[in-house]
């Protein structure tokens, strides 16, 4: 079964073929980066109209960078939800339109389970992620651990109860002058800050639970990055120790998650999943226990619409399917 993915839930138009034998036939995307950067964030009434712009055409690539015409399409897949309204609705009219017109059906993914499954899309079948495991969701707009007992049952075992981590390194990164989007680059300036010369919180870790907390180490930063030099060296020191406080964080929850899951996989997924510090602190963790920790590669941890091809075509193996309406929903529980 061959599934075109559609992801438009914010500001990136993915789209992509997978095979359900040959897995990854194709994927292309197109950022809006260069769109936003002037306002410093996402503008959803821009990013729906180039949604609308891009989408087709990209799709049209994908399917020939795929050796396909739309015909041997057998079903269609697209993120329904959670993101911007507009922007989803975009995706979602165009594959319901497609599977409509193809005579083919279509599926509705919800994005967190996309970026969930995304780490199982890749490599030897054989040496793939199993359920029972637990996985970190780490994006812009979520910050997650889920157990997952099966694909599509999932249990939430903690989440952030303000700031998602993205957030958090995309906030901190505004807080100190670095350009939208904010949280790949102060994690580029941390590589070159020293260690040990700011020390921060790791929020919630002194009491049990597993969920987070960001928005009041995100003042702490705001507040020792006011009162230094500002100096790009201070400022790279400091990138460096907020770094270090949200992957100690994240890292102690993952193993409090894996203690009380009674598993020794952990699967992370998300754009901050793409973040090397919390790569090798992760790994250094699963060596220690014995266990393991799978990451998609890191151009997958960001929205793309290759996870949404993948999740789609596991749900339409299943048997699910929808009828005829396009319908979003802009907040949705996993
Ligand atoms: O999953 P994603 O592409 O979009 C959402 O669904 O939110 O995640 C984007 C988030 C942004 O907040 C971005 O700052 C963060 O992931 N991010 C990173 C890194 N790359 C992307 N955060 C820390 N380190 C990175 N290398
Ligand atoms: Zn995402």
């Amino acid at each position: 079964m061959r599934v075109l993915g559609i992801e438009t839930s914010c500001d990136e138009t993915g789209v992509a073929v997978y095979d359900t034998d040959a897995g990854l036939l194709a994927h292309a995307l197109y950022s809006q980066i260069a769109l936003h950067a002037e306002y410093g964030g996402v503008v959803p009434e821009l990013a729906s109209r180039d949604h609308v712009r891009k989408l087709l055409p990209l799709v049209r690539q994908t399917l020939a960078d795929a050796g396909m015409i739309v015909d041997d399409i057998d079903g269609v897949a697209y993120t329904a939800g959670p993101g911007l309204v507009g922007a989803l609705l975009v995706g979602a009219g165009v594959a319901r339109a497609l599977a409509w017109a193809l005579d083919k059906p279509a599926v509705a993914v919800h994005h967190m389970e996309g970026h969930l499954l995304a780490p199982l899309m890749e490599g030897d079948p054989g040496s793939r992620p199993q359920p029972p495991f637990v996985a970190l969701l780490v994006s812009g707009g979520h910050t997650q651990l889920v157990g997952v007992e099966a694909i599509g049952r999932y249990r939430l075992l903690g989440e952030t109860l303000d700031d998602a981590a993205g957030e958090a390194f995309d906030k901190t990164a505004k807080m100190m002058g670095l350009p939208y989007p904010g949280g790949p680059q102060l994690a580029a300036l941390a590589g070159q800050g020293r260690a040990g010369l700011h020390k921060f919180p790791r929020p919630m870790t002194n009491r049990p639970g597993l969920d987070f907390s960001f928005s009041g180490l995100k003042t702490q930063v705001l507040l020792a990055w006011r009162d230094s030099d500002q100096s790009e060296q201070t400022r790279a020191d400091i990138a460096r120790a907020f770094e270090e406080a949200v992957v100690d964080t994240l890292s102690i929850k993952c193993e409090r998650a894996l203690d009380e899951a009674g598993c020794e996989t952990l699967v992370v997924a998300g754009g901050v999943g793409a973040n090397r510090r919390l790569r090798a602190k992760l790994e250094q963790i699963a060596e220690r226990r014995g266990g393991r920790v799978c990451f998609p590669r890191p151009e997958f941890c960001t929205d793309n619409g290759a996870m949404i091809a993948f999740a789609g075509a596991l749900r339409l193996q299943a048997g699910q399917h929808e009828g005829a309406s396009v319908m979003v929903t802009p907040r949705w529980d996993m």
